[in-house]
C-alpha cells in the first residue's frame, strides 16, 4: 500500500470510533489545545531526533554479481545514521488515540564497505575498503498512540509505527568505478529496509519509554506535609474537538491516610475549557477542590486561634472593656483577655462568573485569665464572608482572601447582655489583624496545579465560570539539564469584586 494512503487510513481508523466518555468523579479537567498537541510533538519530534541520533544499523553481508567477475563479496558494517532533518510534521486526534506524522524526513548515513574475491585470472584473493556516506530522502514515518486511563494512571500504547524510505542516494569514497554500480545495486533497498525497521523500532521502544514515564507519574501531588492534590486519572482521556481532556479526580486528601472528607459532587459536567482561547493548556478546577482543602484543614484542626497579641494590647484587658461590657469588668476588674477564635464548620467557597468568596462560620470565645485559669465567659458566633482573588504563581495556583463583611450573634454569655454592635469594631480588628492575613499566608502559596515536572506555565490567565475556574496558559519546556530560567512571570490576577456571596 503507498505510504500516504497507509496513514490515511490510519487517520480514519481512529477518527471512526464514536466518543465513549462517561462523565465522572473528576473535579479537575486538563485541555490540551491543538496548539498544545503541536507543542508536544515538536518536543517529543526533537527529543525523538536526540535519542536517535547517532544510531547504528546492523551491518550487511551480500554476495553480489559483477559481469565478467562473478561473485565477490561485500560488507556494509559500521551504518551510522549521524543526522536526522525533520521536514515537516502533524499531530492529528482521532477517538482513540494520537496520529503524529513526519514527512520529508531526511537522514545522513556513513558507512564502511569491505569487498574480497578472487578468480581463476588472479589465483590471488583481491579486496578493497573504503568509505561511504548514505542520504536518505523523503522519509515519513507515522506513529498511531492509543491513549487510556489505567489504574488511576495513563498508558500510552503504540497501534501502529510505520517508516517509509522513498529514496536513497549512495555516494564511495574510492573503490572501482565497476563496484559502484554493483554495490548501489545491492544494497539500495537493503539499507533503506534496514533504516526503516531500525527507526521503527527505535520509535516503538521510545514510546514504550513515554509509557513507562505516564505510568510513574505520582497518583498525589504534595501540597504541604498534611495535604496532598489527588490526581488520579478517573476516565480515558477525551479525544474531541483537536484536543485532549484529562479528567482528573483533583480533590485534596490527606497525605498518606486514607481520610474520607465528606463527598462532593461536580455542579455542572466543565462543557469547554477555555472556549475561544488559543493557549495550549487549560485547567479547569471545581469550586469542589477548594472546599476539599477547606474540609481537610477544617478536620486537620488548624483552624482555631488563641488570640493573645494584637496590635491595641490594652484591648485584651477588661479594664479596656469597663464600659463596653460593664459585668464583665465588675466580675473580673484589671484582668487580661483572650480571644479563642475556632472555625464551626469548613469554609465554604463559592465561585461564579464575577467573584470568588467564602464564608466563614467562626465562634468567638472571650476568655478572661485569671490567675493560671481560662476562663470562658461568653462566645459570639460570628458569619465572615470574604471575597478572594486568584492568582497564577510559577505552576501554583494562589490567591488573597479579604474581608467583605460580618455578622455576630451572642452564642452564650456568663456574663449578661452585650452590646454587639460596641463589640463591632473590636472584632473587626481581630478579624483583619488575625484571621485575614493568616488565611493569605496559606492562600498565597497556594497548591500545585497538576503540571508534568520540566513544564512551566506562562502567560496564564484566570477565567472564572459558574461553579468552576479554568487556568488558560501556554507552556514552557524546561529539561532538568537546562538552566532554570530566572524570569518569574506574574500573571493578571482576577480583579477583586466587591460582590457578596
Ligand atoms: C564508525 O563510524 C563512526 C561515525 O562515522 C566513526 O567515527 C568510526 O570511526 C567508525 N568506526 C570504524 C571501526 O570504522
Ligand atoms: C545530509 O543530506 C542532505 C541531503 O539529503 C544534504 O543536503 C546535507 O548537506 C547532508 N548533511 C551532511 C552533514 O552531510
Ligand atoms: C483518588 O481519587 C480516586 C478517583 O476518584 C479514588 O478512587 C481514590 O480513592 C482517591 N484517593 C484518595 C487517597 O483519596
Ligand atoms: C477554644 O474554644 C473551643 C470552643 O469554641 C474549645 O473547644 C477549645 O477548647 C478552646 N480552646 C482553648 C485553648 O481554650
Amino acid at each position: 500500500m503507498d505510504v500516504g494512503w497507509c496513514f490515511f487510513f490510519l487517520l480514519v481508523q481512529s477518527l471512526l470510533f464514536l466518543p465513549s466518555h462517561t462523565q465522572s468523579d473528576s473535579f479537575t479537567s486538563v485541555l490540551v489545545s491543538q496548539n498544545g498537541l503541536d507543542f508536544v510533538k515538536n518536543l517529543l519530534v526533537n527529543k525523538a531526533i536526540a535519542s536517535i541520533i547517532p544510531l547504528q544499523i546492523p551491518r550487511i553481508e551480500k554476495s553480489v554479481r559483477i559481469p565478467f567477475l562473478g561473485g565477490i563479496d561485500v560488507v556494509v558494517s559500521n551504518l551510522t545514521i549521524y543526522e536526522l532533518d525533520v521536514a515537516s510534521s502533524y499531530v492529528k486526534l482521532g477517538e482513540t488515540g494520537v496520529v503524529i506524522v513526519a514527512s520529508g524526513t531526511t537522514c545522513n548515513l556513513s558507512m564502511n564497505w569491505h569487498y574480497s574475491y578472487s578468480t581463476w585470472l588472479a589465483p590471488i584473493e583481491i579486496s578493497d575498503q573504503g568509505i561511504a556516506s548514505v542520504q536518505v530522502e523523503g522519509m515519513e514515518i507515522g506513529l498511531s498512540l492509543g491513549l487510556q486511563s489505567d489504574e488511576g494512571g495513563l498508558k500510552l500504547s503504540l497501534s501502529e509505527c510505520g517508516c517509509h524510505v522513498n529514496d536513497i542516494s549512495i555516494e564511495l569514497e574510492g573503490g572501482a568505478s565497476w563496484f559502484y554500480q554493483g554495490m548501489v545495486n545491492a544494497f539500495k533497498d537493503q539499507i533503506g529496509a534496514s533504516v526503516e525497521s531500525t527507526i521503527a523500532k527505535k520509535l516503538s521502544e521510545g514510546v514504550s519509554d513515554l509509557d513507562s514515564f505516564l505510568q510513574s507519574l505520582p497518583k498525589e501531588i504534595p501540597v504541604d506535609d498534611k495535604a496532598a492534590l489527588n490526581v488520579t486519572f478517573t476516565s480515558d482521556p477525551i479525544l474531541k474537538d483537536s484536543s485532549v481532556t484529562f479528567e482528573i479526580d483533583g480533590l485534596f486528601t490527606k497525605r498518606e491516610t486514607n481520610q474520607d472528607l465528606k463527598s462532593f459532587f461536580r455542579n455542572s459536567a466543565s462543557s469547554a475549557i477555555c472556549p475561544g482561547n488559543s493557549k495550549m493548556l487549560g485547567i479547569s478546577v471545581d469550586e469542589a477542590v477548594f472546599n476539599s482543602a477547606a474540609a481537610l484543614y477544617y478536620n486537620a484542626e488548624f483552624m482555631q486561634w488563641i488570640v493573645d497579641k494584637i496590635p491595641e494590647q490594652t484591648l485584651l484587658n477588661t479594664a479596656r472593656w469597663r464600659f463596653i461590657i460593664p459585668q464583665l469588668y465588675k466580675k473580673y476588674p484589671n484582668q487580661d483577655m483572650n480571644l479563642n477564635i475556632s472555625l464551626s464548620s469548613p469554609p465554604l467557597v463559592k465561585i461564579s462568573e464575577e467573584y470568588v468568596g467564602a464564608n466563614v462560620d467562626a465562634d468567638l470565645v472571650i476568655d478572661v485569665l485569671q490567675a493560671d485559669q481560662v476562663i470562658p465567659v461568653a462566645c459570639i458566633s460570628l458569619v465572615i464572608r470574604g471575597s478572594g482573588a486568584l492568582r497564577v504563581m510559577g505552576n501554583n495556583l494562589g490567591g488573597s482572601v479579604r474581608l467583605e463583611d460580618f455578622s455576630m450573634s451572642l452564642k452564650w454569655s456568663n456574663i449578661g447582655n452585650l452590646h454587639l454592635h460596641l463589640l463591632q469594631p473590636i472584632v473587626r480588628t481581630v478579624i483583619q489583624t488575625v484571621f485575614v492575613p493568616y488565611a493569605n499566608d496559606h492562600l498565597e502559596k497556594g497548591f500545585p496545579l497538576p503540571i508534568i515536572r520540566g513544564f512551566t506555565l506562562e502567560n496564564a490567565e484566570i477565567i472564572c465560570s459558574n461553579s468552576e475556574i479554568a487556568v488558560c496558559s501556554d507552556v514552557a519546556y524546561l529539561d532538568s539539564s537546562q538552566q532554570l530560567r530566572s524570569r518569574l512571570t506574574l500573571p493578571r490576577s482576577t480583579p477583586w469584586k466587591s460582590k457578596l456571596l
